[in-house]
């Protein structure tokens, strides 16, 4: 029998609502007719009880510290596919054998160059910009490069947009380094991997060859695939709100971009790794740590706390395993941030603030400790998330652009401005 849920309006009125089930993960009450039936919107500042729409790609159980992409866990990808296996399992919904795999990687690594045009947009920038407002700005850009396919109804249209963003948000992000440093661009090598290519681009230069170490890639593929969707959070919900309207994909993952630059959000890694700067030794933490709780100090404790997960970050596991690997691989197992950050852990997982109020490290506590031994500046950890992301935000972008009940989106809201009013001339206010 179909579950119904019933709703009693202050005039006595009882309305009743379908309860939609999931595959797994809680209920939901269908309240689309609510406001055609009784006049009512429903109040959800933040929608944390607001499912946006449906979705196939990415399962959080925020209370089990479970994260599934199309099912599978979090930790097995991790550990036993590489990033492009992981792009083509979110795009496609299942992951690939050994000749789909041979063939994704061929298209992204033959769309990895960019217009040369492009070139040139950069040095329209400044080179001091933060390397976040040139991605934003470039990547929005696409759109007067690629516009030979940019028809979103059109399938094939929406794959080569996926393709291209894929393949070339590694360039790109690399561009907005060499720009913000004085380094020439450096071209991409299709014969390297994926997340190789990427690094050789980053470090390179035209004089001196870049060899690819396979921990520290291994460690930067792990940091993508950790990052590579998140479910309906922030930035993907600023994608499918822009796509909504119809907007072309670059602008859409432009739109991704500028909000998960936010240190709420995406840009928590940075935010994280200049506290751990500003504490600078383990005898401060203490002090640090009463600042943050302190509601008018307007201090948090970075890279701890998240709005889904109460229990554990399944990706903080992981990349704290990572952290590991890469530090001990440089030999920095004594760095002196590295020390800081689990010293700054172990406080604050017995203090009783954080422990009531559910706080735990996320993966950004450690995301940005393993990208600092990498040799990426702390500018560019934000980028990275975003170069991960993308595949995330233009899978959940086609999702919903295939969904035959997709609408522009339109939140409605509670006023609580000025009633009707009349101007009066300004000589008689
Ligand atoms: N440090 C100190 N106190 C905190 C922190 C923190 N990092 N996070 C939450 N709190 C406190 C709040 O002050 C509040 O206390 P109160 O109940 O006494 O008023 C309580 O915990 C709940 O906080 P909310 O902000 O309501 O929690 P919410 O779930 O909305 O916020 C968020 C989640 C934004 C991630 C928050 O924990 C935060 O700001 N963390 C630091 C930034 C960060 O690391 N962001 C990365 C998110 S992960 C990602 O984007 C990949």
């Amino acid at each position: 029998m179909d579950k119904k849920a019933s709703l009693t309006l202050p005039d006595g009125k009882t309305l009743e609502f379908p309860v939609m089930s999931g595959t797994i993960g809680p209920e939901v009450v269908d309240i689309r007719t609510l406001y055609g039936k009784s006049g009512y919107f429903t109040y959800d500042p933040g929608f944390l009880s607001t499912a946006s729409c449906n979705s196939t790609i990415t399962y959080i159980d925020g209370d089990a510290g479970v994260l599934l992409y199309r099912g599978y866990p979090i930790e097995q990808l991790a550990q036993q596919c590489d990033f492009l296996e992981v792009c083509y399992l979110l795009l496609n919904g299942d992951l690939p054998d050994a000749a789909e795999k041979a063939e994704f990687v061929n298209t992204v690594i033959r769309h990895t160059m960019v217009h040369e045009q492009i070139s040139r947009f950069f040095t329209g920038f400044r080179r001091d910009a933060h390397p976040m407002a040139t991605m934003v700005g470039v990547v929005g850009a696409l759109s007067a490069f690629y516009h030979d396919a940019l028809d979103i109804n059109s399938a094939e249209h929406r794959k080569i947009s996926a393709f291209r963003l894929i393949a070339k948000l590694p360039t790109i992000t690399s561009m907005a380094y060499k720009y913000s440093v004085g380094q020439p661009f450096m071209y991409p090598r299709n014969g390297l991997s994926y997340t190789a290519n990427f690094m050789r681009m980053m470090f390179a230069v035209p004089a001196e060859d870049y060899k690819p170490n396979d921990v520290l890639v291994r460690a930067l593929d792990r940091i993508f695939i950790l990052h590579a969707d998140h479910e309906q959070n922030a930035s993907t919900s600023t994608v499918r709100l822009a796509g909504s309207s119809g907007a072309n994909p670059y602008a859409c993952i432009s739109a991704g971009i500028a909000c998960l630059w936010g240190p709420a959000h995406g840009g928590a890694n940075e935010a994280c790794l200049q506290m751990l700067e500003e504490i600078g030794d383990v005898s401060k933490v203490g002090e640090f740590i009463r600042k943050a709780k302190d509601k008018n100090s307007g201090v948090r404790l970075m890279g701890f706390g998240h709005r889904v997960y109460k229990n554990h970050d399944p990706r903080a596991k992981l990349m704290r395993e990572t952290c590991h690997e890469v530090l001990d691989e440089l030999g920095l197992a004594n760095d002196r941030l590295f020390k800081l950050a689990i010293a700054l852990e172990k406080i604050a997982l017995e203090d009783d603030y954080f422990v009531s109020r559910k706080l735990y490290p996320n993966v950004d506590f450690y995301s940005g400790i393993v990208q600092r031994a990498l040799g990426i500046p702390v500018s560019m950890f934000t980028c990275i998330f975003a170069l991960a992301r993308t595949v995330g935000w233009i899978a959940q972008w086609q999702e919903m652009i295939s969904d035959r009940e997709y609408k522009i989106g339109r939140p409605r809201q509670l006023y609580r401005g000025a009633a009707r009013r009349e101007v009066v001339p300004i000589g008689q206010r």
